[in-house]
C-alpha cells in the first residue's frame, strides 16, 4: 500500500517485542491505533496492568491513513441522522464529538505532544452543481444544529465560493505524531507493548497470540472493525451492521490559494473533504472522497482522477506530493458502536469518518465500563442498540454480501496468467482451479486461494493499492495474502510456492 503523508513524516514510536511468553494482566487492549492506545492510557492511569497487543507495527493501522479532522460534525448529517435518533440524542452525538476533540487537546497539551494540533474553522459548503433542493437541505442543518444548541454561522459564500455552514473551534493535527507521543505516554506509565502480535483468539478471560495465553479480566477492542469469531454467529451478525468504505486522498502544495486555514467538507454524495494549511506563504491541501464500498469498483484509479479533477478547480497550479488510501467503516444508522457485547468484551468500531473523536471518547468509556462508573454516551453508542430503520439500512448495506458471494463464483475468470503484468494481480483460472494469482516485481507468481477466510466470499484486485479487497464486508489482504485488515482474522492461503514466471511478453 503507499505510504501516506503521515506515514512519511513521522518517524516510529518505537520498537516493540513479538509476545513471547504467557502472560496475565488486568486489563488487554488489542489493537494500536489512536482508540487503543488512548484507552490503554487511561486505564493505566487507573493503576491497573495493561497489556497491549497489535498486530502489526504500532500505528500502522488507519490512524495513518485518515486525514485527520478533528471535528464534532459527523459525516452522517444531522438531519440524516434525525430519521433514527431523537434530538437529545442527536445533542449528545455531537457532544460526544465534543468531548473527543477535548480528549485530544488534553493529551496534547498535558504531554506536550509536537503534533501541529491547531484549531480552525469547520465548514460545510454545497457541492458544485448542487441545486435548490442541496441550498434547502444545507439550510435545515443548520436550523436543527442551532436548535440544538450548537454555535454556527450561515454563509452565502463559503471558501469557494458557495453557501456554506461555518462550525467554529474544530481542529486538526498530525495523527501519527499525536499518537507516537500517546505511545511513549502509554511506556512511561508502564504499559506494556508487544507488535507483531496478532490475536488469533478472544474466548472468555483469555486470548491467543503467536501460541501463548494472555489472561485478562477486561479486554478492549479497538481493531478498527472486530475481528470475526468464525463459526460464532452472534459476531457475525454484528459484522452486519457495519459496511467497510474505501476513500483517497492526496497532499498537494500550492503557491497560494485565497482559502483559509480550515477543515472542509462539501454536500456531494459522496462528499470531498479538505484541510488547509498556510505556512511560509504556500499553502498545504490534503484532498479527499471518492468513496466506494471496498471491493466494489471495477477502477480504482479512476477515485484517483476524480481527485486531481476537483484539486483542479480548487488550486491549479498545485503539485502533488502524495497519495494514499484508507478504510471507513460505517455504521448502520450512522453513528459508531462502542460498548460491551453480551460476553463481556468492550468494543469499538463504526467511526464513520469521526475516528480521531470518537475513538478517544471510546476510551475513556472503556475505562469507565472497567470501573463499573456510568457514562454519558453508554446507551447512545451500546452494540445492542436497534431500530426499525437500522433494519432497513442494514438489508441495503449489505446486498452486496449474498451477490457477491454468488456472482464471483459463477462469473468467468477473464484472463491468463500469461496475460499478467509485474506488480499485477488477478482471479484467474489456475492450473485447473481459481486463484488470486500476483505477479511481483522480479516476475514470479503468487498463487493464492482467493476464498475470502471470514465469510467466503471471493476476493479482488485493487491495482491502485495493490492488495486483495474482499467486496462483502471489506476485509483486505496484501499482494501476496497477508491480512492488513477484518473482520477475516488470517490472511489468504497459498496454493503454491512461486514459480518462475512464465512469458510476461
Ligand atoms: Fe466477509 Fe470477506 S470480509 S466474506
Amino acid at each position: 500500500m503507499k505510504e501516506s503523508y503521515w506515514q512519511a513524516t513521522a518517524g516510529p514510536a518505537g520498537d516493540f517485542p513479538a509476545l513471547d511468553h504467557d502472560l496475565e494482566t488486568d486489563v488487554l487492549v488489542v489493537g494500536g491505533g489512536i482508540t487503543g492506545v488512548t484507552a490503554a492510557l487511561e486505564l493505566r492511569r487507573m493503576g491497573v496492568r495493561v497489556v497491549l497487543l497489535e498486530r502489526r507495527k504500532m500505528s500502522s493501522g488507519d490512524t495513518g491513513r485518515t486525514t485527520a479532522h478533528i471535528t464534532m460534525m459527523t459525516d452522517t448529517k444531522l438531519t440524516e441522522l434525525a430519521k433514527h435518533f431523537d434530538e437529545e440524542e442527536l445533542r449528545l452525538a455531537w457532544e460526544g464529538g465534543q468531548a473527543g476533540m477535548q480528549i485530544i487537546r488534553s493529551h496534547g497539551e498535558k504531554h506536550g505532544i509536537d503534533c501541529d494540533l491547531t484549531d480552525v474553522p469547520g465548514f460545510l459548503e454545497l457541492h458544485a452543481g448542487a441545486e435548490e433542493k442541496d441550498f434547502e437541505s444545507l439550510r435545515e442543518e443548520l436550523e436543527l444544529a442551532r436548535k440544538l444548541g450548537f454555535s454556527v454561522n450561515w454563509l452565502d459564500h463559503g471558501p469557494l465560493g458557495r453557501a456554506a455552514i461555518r462550525f467554529p473551534d474544530q481542529a486538526k493535527f498530525h495523527p501519527l505524531r499525536y499518537l507516537d507521543g500517546l505511545i511513549r505516554q502509554a511506556l512511561n506509565t508502564g504499559v506494556e507493548i508487544h507488535e507483531n502480535s496478532p490475536v488469533d483468539e478472544i474466548a472468555g478471560d483469555s486470548a491467543t497470540c503467536r501460541g501463548f495465553s494472555v489472561s485478562y479480566k477486561f479486554v478492549v477492542i479497538a481493531t478498527h472493525v472486530p475481528p470475526s469469531r468464525g463459526s460464532d454467529l452472534g459476531a457475525d451478525l454484528f459484522q452486519t451492521k457495519l459496511s467497510a468504505y474505501s476513500t483517497y486522498a492526496i497532499r498537494a502544495e500550492s503557491a497560494s490559494t485565497q482559502l483559509p486555514e480550515m477543515i472542509w467538507s462539501d454536500t456531494a454524495d459522496p462528499f470531498f473533504y479538505l484541510r488547509v494549511k498556510k505556512e511560509k506563504g504556500r499553502d498545504f491541501l490534503i484532498l479527499g472522497g471518492c468513496d466506494h464500498k471496498t471491493g466494489a469498483m471495477e477502477s480504482t484509479g479512476s477515485a484517483g482522477a476524480a481527485l486531481e479533477e476537483k484539486l483542479k478547480e480548487i488550486s491549479d497550479d498545485s503539485r502533488i506530493t502524495h497519495r494514499w488510501s484508507g478504510q471507513i467503516i460505517e455504521p448502520v444508522d450512522g453513528l459508531p458502536f462502542i460498548g460491551t457485547d453480551g460476553d463481556g468484551r468492550f468494543i469499538a468500531t463504526g467511526f464513520s469518518g469521526n475516528g480521531m473523536t470518537y475513538g478517544s471518547l471510546a476510551a475513556q468509556m472503556a475505562r469507565d465500563a472497567f470501573a463499573g462508573r456510568e457514562n454519558r454516551w453508554r446507551k447512545l453508542f451500546a452494540l445492542n442498540r436497534k431500530t426499525p430503520s437500522c433494519i432497513a439500512g442494514y438489508v441495503k448495506e449489505n446486498a452486496t454480501f449474498p451477490a457477491s458471494f454468488v456472482a464471483d463464483r459463477l462469473g468467468k475468470p477473464q484472463e491468463t496468467s500469461a496475460d499478467l503484468p509485474c506488480s499485477c494481480g488477478a482471479v484467474l483460472d489456475f492450473d485447473g482451479g481459481r486463484s488470486a494469482v500476483f505477479r511481483d516485481e522480479s516476475g514470479l507468481l503468487h498463487v493464492l486461494d482467493p476464498v475470502c477466510p471470514h465469510l467466503g466470499c471471493i476476493v479482488r484486485w485493487n491495482e491502485t493499492e495493490k492488495t486483495w479487497d474482499c467486496p462483502c464486508h471489506g476485509s483486505r489482504f496484501n499482494a501476496t495474502g497477508g491480512l492488513i485488515a477484518g473482520p477475516a482474522v488470517r490472511g489468504l492461503s497459498r496454493r503454491d510456492e512461486d514459480q518462475p514466471a512464465v512469458n510476461v511478453g
